[in-house]
């Protein structure tokens, strides 16, 4: 399938797994849309971009934000929703009512309110890529809040898929990667989570940006 100048709009573009779906996509000639919420942090992005991309100021908790940029694009072939903030970690009992509550808004409610705002512009037979989490598929200790929120995008996904049929709509699960959203960790205990992470892991490494750029 060709994705020469075919409009794609990246929610998350700006960063790890997002901005890696961008350079591949952007090197196959698409139009590139990235969208996230800091001017600075798209600034850099379209750099590595090499300029082959637009870059979109989005919050998308917040609908007038992407109302604006729907009429901004007029229409999209695809869509990619690669974003997240506020996620969920940690054991069952310390994960508060509310913290789970800030998780869903800043996932799962955002790929909902965003999909809805760009169905009106997005091809009929065009396709949506939602990236969940192995989370949401493994009974992994101390992730019972990802589980929540990408078990629930995941089944989501699943009912969209026959709804909004000839639209194809997927969920890519990644596992554990390397990418700025673990920047806020003391180097040494990150490198400790990816090294036990892999040692785990029956090809002994963990994934990368670029693989789960290939699966979308
Ligand atoms: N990294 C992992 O190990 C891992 C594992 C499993 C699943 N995932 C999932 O994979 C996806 C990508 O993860 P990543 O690690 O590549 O993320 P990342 O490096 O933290 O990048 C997140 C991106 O989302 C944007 N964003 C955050 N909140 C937003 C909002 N409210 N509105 C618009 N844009 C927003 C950020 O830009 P601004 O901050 O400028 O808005 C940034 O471009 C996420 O859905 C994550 O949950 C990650």
């Amino acid at each position: 399938m060709s994705l020469s100048q075919q409009r794609i709009l990246i929610l998350g573009g700006s960063n790890g797994m997002g901005l890696a779906t961008a350079q591949r996509v952007a090197r196959a000639s698409a139009e590139v849309f990235i969208a996230g919420r800091t001017q600075a942090r798209l600034d850099v992005a379209l750099d590595a971009i090499a300029g082959r991309a637009e870059g979109l100021i989005v919050d998308f908790t917040d609908p007038a934000s992407l109302a604006s940029a729907a009429e901004r694009l007029g229409r999209i072939d695809h869509l990619v929703l690669a974003a997240s903030s506020n996620a969920a970690w940690g054991p069952f009992g310390e994960i508060s009512a509310d913290t789970l509550r800030r998780a869903l808004e800043g996932k799962l409610l955002g790929y909902w309110q965003t999909l809805q705002a760009m169905l009106p512009i997005l091809r009929r037979d065009g396709s949506v890529a939602m990236l969940t989490g192995a989370a949401s598929r493994t009974a992994m200790p101390g992730t019972s809040g990802l589980a929540a929120v990408n078990g629930a995008i995941t089944q989501m996904a699943m009912t969209l898929a026959k709804e909004l049929a000839p639209l194809r709509v997927n969920v890519v699960s990644p596992g554990l990667v390397d990418t700025p959203a673990y920047d806020g960790m003391p180097e040494e205990a990150k490198r400790g989570m990816f090294e036990s992470a892999a040692r785990n892991l029956p090809v002994g490494c963990t994934g990368t940006s670029e693989d789960v750029a290939a699966a979308v």
